[in-house]
């Protein structure tokens, strides 16, 4: 029997035809000796009937096949009765009488039922070590599909534009100043290492110098972090270079594609050009360098009020130089002690001393241990700074001003995150919040490593008119580039590149104070590049993982990726990592020892 039709395809139009369907079967349902199966394929599902009465063999051998075996059914499309007609299936108007049937492989009972709806109550171990079942769920399969179409959206707008897609290696080296990398030994060269690319950002620079101009690839990338709901270990970037731009014609090339991405897609008209939002604004206001803007909830600064208070831990820390920043999280007083706890764990874990709050009781009464130190001016100030109603709970942090504003960034979150769980926020589904980050300083200080790092990665360009203060203080540096964000997500980041070999090196040597032999050693050959005619040239890379997690509502992005790893970088369908035979280690010229783990 060779299939005419997909399970999804069917209507009207059909009846009285003849059609082949092939599929799983989604379930029987048998209503007085006549079976009514749904028959499932990837675009869709049919309903066949067998009556008995013609089709009595098949019947009783239908009735014992368990849900997911496939078959091959031939029957005659038929109008379905008016009472019967589904109006949520695309088929649901019809139905095939089944006259042939033909078992292509019987299944055992599946351990977790491929519904969408009860499939999400399953655990997630069970659905991953499964994961050929589970993403036999339509909406898993959907998800499959718009990645596929997002990924061809984007490689035919870059073509337009006129990129190439050229494909670089995987098996590159070990880079400092980036992310923690995977490891690969080299059999053929004893104790020695390739590193899988934790992005394509050399080599893309690499074919600028090339002349190339243009460059796109949908690039696997490989980072040893630790999973959460938006990172993975192998994730993949749609990135880009360009050469002779600017950071304005990134902007428009950026926003062009998403804006077709979102047609195409969704079919939804985002509104471009994108704000542009300064670091420091965004840090400020949201204390996030991706904010969320979708709800408001903004940190006020409270500098001028406790300049000259009474309360020590504030004005000391104005006088040092930091910042008093407060939120106030509207109709949140009844946070529970659990809660209030998590808050304050969670914020002296980023290094705060301490979450000090004033809740305001309905009957207006304020509560909190630090009420004692507000004189009534302060007080009344703090009240009509934040807009201070009954109900309400109030959060202060007092740190230096990048750390106040993180910690109350993170806070704001959560607050959030309890609001929306008591109902008393609600974010708009259909909000497509995208923007630009600029203005991000070119470096930061380590205080553990006791030296400047890239803020970004060692080969952004800085602010033209900001350059000449890279020797007497790198902090005032700001980098040429961007971030763009969406719902308070990072979905891409990218810079204008420094072209300049005395420039690079001086940003390696004096500015990062890197070993010369280990710039020599990781980055000569690119310093060494720039010297024969390197073109301008800046890119961007974006999270492709993110951005069909977002267009999928997905929660995280291992709903995205068809084989993901968990939180402990396992597939737990393959059972990967897993140890290597004493023969192999011994050809790679490696030895183990066992390190206990207490
Ligand atoms: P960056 O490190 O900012 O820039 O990465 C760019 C984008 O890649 C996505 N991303 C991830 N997605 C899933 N899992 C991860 N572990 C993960 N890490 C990053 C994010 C991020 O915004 N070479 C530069 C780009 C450039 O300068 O052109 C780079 O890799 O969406
Ligand atoms: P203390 O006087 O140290 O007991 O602090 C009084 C209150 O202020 C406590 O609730 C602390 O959690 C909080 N607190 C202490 N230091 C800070 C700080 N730097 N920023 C915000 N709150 C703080």
């Amino acid at each position: 029997m060779k299939r005419t039709h997909h399970c999804g395809e069917l209507r009207t139009t059909d009846v009285g035809t003849q059609a082949v369907l092939t599929g799983w079967i989604d379930n029987v349902r048998d209503l007085g000796g006549v079976l009514f199966v749904d028959l499932r394929d990837r675009e869709g599902i049919t309903q066949v009937v067998f009556n008995p009465n013609t089709n009595d063999e098949v019947s009783k051998i239908l009735h014992h096949l368990k849900p997911e075996s496939v078959i091959a059914v031939a029957g005659e499309v038929l109008n379905r009765d008016d009472e019967t007609v589904n109006e949520r299936l695309a088929t649901g108007k019809v139905e095939v009488h089944g006259s042939e049937f033909e078992i292509l492989n019987a299944s055992e009972t599946p351990p977790f039922p491929i519904d969408d709806e009860k499939g999400d109550k399953v655990n997630e171990d069970l659905r991953l070590t499964y994961r050929y079942l589970d993403l036999r769920r339509p909406r898993n399969l959907n998800t499959l599909k718009t990645r596929h179409r997002a990924s061809k959206v984007i490689r035919d707008y870059l073509d337009d534009q006129g990129f190439l897609e050229v494909e670089t290696p995987m098996l590159f080296k070990s880079t400092p100043e980036g992310a923690r990398e995977y490891l690969v030994p080299s059999r053929v060269n004893p104790g020695e290492f390739y590193a899988l690319a934790q992005s394509p950002q050399q080599y893309k620079q690499m074919l600028m110098v090339a002349g190339v101009e243009r460059y796109f690839q949908l690039a696997r990338c490989f980072r040893d972090e630790d999973g959460r709901a938006d990172r993975q270990p192998e994730f993949t970037q749609v990135d880009l270079e360009m050469s002779f731009i600017d950071r304005e014609d990134m902007y428009a090339l950026i926003e062009g594609m998403m804006k077709r991405l979102w047609k195409e897609t969704l079919d939804v008209d985002i509104q471009t050009p994108f704000e542009r939002m300064p670091y420091e604004d965004a840090m400020n206001n949201f204390g996030s360098d991706r904010p969320d803007r979708r709800f408001d909830m903004k940190l006020n600064d409270l500098n001028d009020l406790f300049e000259n208070s009474e309360f020590k831990v504030f004005n000391s820390v104005i006088k040092g130089g930091g910042s008093v920043k407060a939120i106030n999280a509207k109709g949140l007083s009844d946070l529970t002690e659990g809660e209030l706890k998590y808050l304050t764990d969670m914020a002296v874990a980023m290094g705060a001393k301490g979450l000090a709050f004033i809740r305001t009781r309905e009957s207006g009464e304020w509560k909190s241990p630090i009420l004692k130190f507000f004189s009534d001016e302060e007080k009344a100030a703090i009240k009509e700074r934040l807009n201070v109603e009954d109900g309400d709970i109030v959060f202060f942090m007092a740190a230096e001003w990048e750390r106040s504003c993180s910690i109350l960034g993170k806070v704001r979150l959560e607050a959030a995150e309890l609001l929306k769980k008591r109902g008393r926020l609600a974010i708009d589904k259909d909000k497509w919040d995208f923007f630009w980050v600029i203005e991000f300083p070119l470096m930061v200080y380590d205080d553990e490593e006791g030296r400047f790092v890239s803020a970004h990665h060692p080969f952004t360009a800085p602010v033209v008119e900001d350059a000449k203060y890279l020797d007497e203080d790198p902090r005032k540096v700001r980098g040429q580039h961007y971030d763009l964000v969406l719902n308070g997500m990072e979905l891409g980041g990218g810079s204008i590149r420094i072209h300049q070999p005395e420039l690079q090196q001086k940003v390696f040597e004096e500015v990062l104070e890197l070993p010369k032999d280990v710039i020599e050693d990781r980055f000569g050959y690119m310093v060494q590049a720039f010297r024969y005619g390197a073109p301008p040239h800046g890119g961007i890379a974006l999270g492709l993982d993110r951005i069909v997690g977002l267009l999928t509502g997905s929660p995280s992005i291992r709903d995205v990726i068809a084989f993901p790893k968990t939180q402990k970088g396992q597939c737990l369908m393959s059972q990967s990592p897993g140890p290597a035979t004493e023969r192999q280690l011994r050809d790679l010229h490696i030895q183990t020892i066992v390190v206990d783990k207490k």
